[in-house]
C-alpha cells in the first residue's frame, strides 16, 4: 500500500507570477524514508504543504493534479483531517511548542487530551514516547526553557505520541548543532524501525545517504532526479542541481576526476571504508 501519492501535481501562489510546482509526481511507500533535497526556494517547503492540504486550502492559488494520503484526496478533505493522517514538524521547533504546556510532559499529553482520551492511557503513552525518544530527562521543565536541539526533540516527541504512521519533516535540523542533529537521527531511525512512512527535507546529505529509501532532487518546482541514495548521488548530473553531496561521494568523485580507478562511487563513510580495503586487497 503507498502512503502517499502524488500525480501530476502543478500549483501556483495567488501573487505569484509562475508555478511554485510544476508536474510532480511522487509515490512513497508505507515504511519508507523517502528524502527531498534541493536548493532554496526550489519547492520542498510547498510540497510538504500540498500533503498537508494547506495547499491550496489554505494558502489559495491554482492546483492541477491530486495529493493522495493513506488512498484519500486531501483536496477533497476539510482543512486539518489530514493531520489525523500525517504528524508535520517544521524547521523552528519554537513555533511548535503549544504554549500552554508548564511541562515537557504536559506538552506531550496535549494533543491527546484534546482528543479524549483517558488519563491513564494518556500517562501511558506519554511514558513510553518519552523513553524512547530520551526526553525523560527533562520531562519537569517548561518547554521554552529548552534548547533549540532539545525543543526539536520535544517536537517530535510531541508528533509521534499522536501515533499517526506517516510524517512530514520539513529541515528539522537547519538551526542545530552536529550533536543536537545526531539526536534527531536517532528519532527519525526509531520512527523507520516503528515502520513509519517518513517524508524528510533535509540539507545534511551524510544522513540522507545514510537514513533514507529514496531521495528525490527538486530544482525550480520539478522533480529533477530521483532513486536511491547511491543512483542520486553517485550521478554526475546531482551537481548541476546546487546539491551537496555527502563528503565521501565528493572525495571519491574528485580522486575519479583525477584518473584514479574507483569501481563504484561511495554514499557512506561504511561504503567509503570497505572500498578503500578492497582496492588495497587488489
Ligand atoms: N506564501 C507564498 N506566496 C507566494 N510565493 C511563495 C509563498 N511561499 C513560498 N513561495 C515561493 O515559492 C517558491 C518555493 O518556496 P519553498 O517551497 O519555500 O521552497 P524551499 O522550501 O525549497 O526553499 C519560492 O520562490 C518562494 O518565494
Ligand atoms: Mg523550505
Amino acid at each position: 500500500m503507498d502512503s502517499i501519492v502524488i500525480k501530476d501535481l502543478t500549483y501556483q501562489y495567488p501573487t505569484a507570477e509562475v508555478p511554485t510546482l510544476k508536474n510532480v509526481s511522487l509515490t512513497v511507500k508505507k515504511g519508507e524514508l523517502c528524502a527531498i533535497v534541493g536548493a532554496n526556494g526550489s519547492g520542498k517547503t510547498t510540497l510538504c504543504n500540498a500533503i498537508r492540504g494547506f495547499v491550496p486550502i489554505f494558502y489559495k492559488g491554482d492546483i492541477s493534479g491530486e495529493v493522495l494520503v493513506n488512498g484519500k484526496n486531501v483536496q477533497e478533505e476539510e482543512l486539518g483531517t489530514t493531520a489525523m493522517d500525517v504528524g508535520f514538524v517544521f524547521q523552528n521547533p519554537f513555533t511548535q511548542i503549544s504554549g500552554v504546556a508548564p511541562t515537557v510532559f504536559d506538552e506531550l499529553a496535549y494533543g491527546l487530551c484534546n482528543m479524549g482520551i483517558e488519563p491513564d492511557e494518556i500517562r501511558k503513552r506519554v511514558e513510553e514516547i518519552m523513553k524512547l525518544t530520551k526526553t525523560e530527562e527533562f520531562r519537569d521543565r517548561d518547554p521554552y526553557q529548552l534548547s533549540g536541539g532539545q525543543q526539536q526533540r520535544v517536537a517530535l516527541a510531541a508528533v509521534l505520541v499522536m501515533g499517526q504512521d506517516i510524517f512530514v519533516i520539513d529541515e528539522p535540523t537547519s538551526q542545530l548543532d552536529p550533536q543536537s542533529t545526531d539526536d534527531i537521527f536517532e528519532i527519525i531511525k526509531l520512527m523507520k524501525s516503528m515502520g513509519k512512512t517518513i517524508v524528510l527535507v533535509e540539507h545534511k546529505m551524510e544522513q540522507v545517504a545514510e537514513y533514507a529509501d529514496q531521495v528525490v532532487v527538486m530544482d525550480e518546482g520539478r522533480i529533477v532526479m530521483e532513486g536511491t541514495p547511491k543512483e542520486v548521488f553517485a550521478n554526475p548530473k546531482c551537481r548541476e542541481y546546487h546539491t551537496r553531496l555527502p563528503q565521501c561521494t565528493q572525495i571519491a568523485l574528485e580522486l575519479q576526476e583525477q584518473g584514479i580507478d574507483l569501481d563504484s562511487i561511495p554514499v557512506t563513510v561504511d561504503e567509503m571504508i570497505q572500498m578503500l580495503q578492497e582496492k588495497r586487497k587488489n
